[in-house]
């Protein structure tokens, strides 16, 4: 299958392999299996997502590549090596887990690579720079497994990391996607939508977190046709932090338990007021009618209506009048 491979692809698959194996089977790759078994990765993980090492060495992987036969010209254009002011070609990726980010059909395309030191001076992952395969807009970790999941999960779930969709993966939870941090993009949004209306959106349970799932919703919206849930984490916690405190069923549960993204809109607007407060009430109400009418569904609004006229303690049908009023205007 490797010779129908372009060069590039070739090489990213000979640098995948390269990673895995110093990680795996070597001396030089001890200290990242070390850090491996701390974040709870064992083999099976190891293998599925095809975890490596990049030793502390700045030639590793330059010198691996060379003996392969590979061309100056392409290792310059591979995107996996740093160039000095003089042309001299030294690894980009030293001392780092190094996390292969995949296509649509499975074929390495650029690494992420996570720093072993915990170290705050050093970036904490540092990425494969673009180059004419890898596209960071288009990138979806993980989807070309988490696509095979979608007939018996029903749905894809997004996480903002790496190791989030690991962690779900080993709570039994195979159709995990990243969208390589909290800055989601449309492209993503529509090669989302091209394999399943079904997205449940798990970011991390921080104030980053959840206002990224508050863009995304709005991203979302912009393409019809998502059934959307929001999963909001307690305590500040990732989906790898809370699989680790709570265990997978807990998890299970929560994924389970995905809130509809007006619910989720809605519990985030009462947050900014004071309900005891009769002004901040009726700036709080206006609010949330505001939302329920952008909705235009009948049977949702009349749920949102209830809850809210029990909430504020106003009666259904001063709400219902605001409602129309209110639909009117943003018509
Ligand atoms: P987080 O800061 O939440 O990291 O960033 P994480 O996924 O929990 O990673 P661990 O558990 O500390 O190892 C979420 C995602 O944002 C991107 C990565 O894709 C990361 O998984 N990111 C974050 C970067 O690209 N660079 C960074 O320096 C930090
Ligand atoms: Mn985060
Ligand atoms: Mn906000
Ligand atoms: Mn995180
Ligand atoms: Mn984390």
């Amino acid at each position: 299958k490797s010779t129908t491979l372009s060069p590039l692809l070739k090489m990213y698959q000979d640098a995948t392999e390269f990673y895995h194996h110093i990680l795996l089977t070597t001396k030089a790759g001890e200290k990242g299996l070390t850090y491996a078994k701390n974040r709870d990765l064992n083999e099976d993980i190891l293998n599925h997502f095809q975890i490596g090492y990049a030793p502390d060495n700045d030639q590793i992987l330059l010198t691996f590549l060379k003996q392969q036969g590979y061309e100056d010209d392409l290792l310059q254009r591979s995107g996996l090596f740093v160039e000095s002011k003089d042309g001299q070609l030294f690894d980009r990726f030293r001392d780092r887990l190094m996390f292969p980010l995949m296509n649509e059909t499975g074929r390495t395309i650029a690494f992420s690579g996570r720093r072993i030191s915990d170290d705050p001076e050093i970036a904490k992952y540092v990425n494969s720079p673009e180059t004419e395969i890898f596209t960071k807009s288009k990138l979806l970790y993980h989807l070309s497994e988490a696509k095979k999941a979608v007939r018996d999960e029903g749905h894809l779930i997004l996480y903002e990391g790496y190791m989030d969709v690991i962690a779900a993966y080993k709570a039994g939870i195979r159709s995990g996607v990243a969208s390589m941090g909290t800055s989601l993009t449309s492209e993503q949004v529509y090669i989302l939508r091209r394999i399943t209306p079904n997205v449940i959106i798990n970011y991390d349970g921080d104030n980053p977190g959840i206002h990224a799932a508050e863009r995304a919703i709005t991203l979302f919206n912009q393409v019809a046709g998502f059934n959307l849930g929001i999963v909001v984490l307690p305590d500040n916690l990732d989906p790898d932090e809370y699989v680790k405190k709570y265990g997978k069923e807990k998890y299970q549960n929560e994924v389970e338990g995905a809130l509809a993204p007006t619910k989720f809109l809605l519990q985030r607007t009462a947050l900014k007021y004071n309900l005891h407060n009769e002004r901040e009430k009726l700036a709080y109400v206006n609010d949330a009618i505001a939302l329920i009418a952008s909705l235009n569904d009948p049977v949702a609004s009349d749920i949102y209506i209830n809850d809210l006229a029990k909430e504020a303690n106003v009666t259904i049908e001063s709400l219902k009048v605001s409602l129309l009023r209110e639909q009117r205007k943003q018509r």
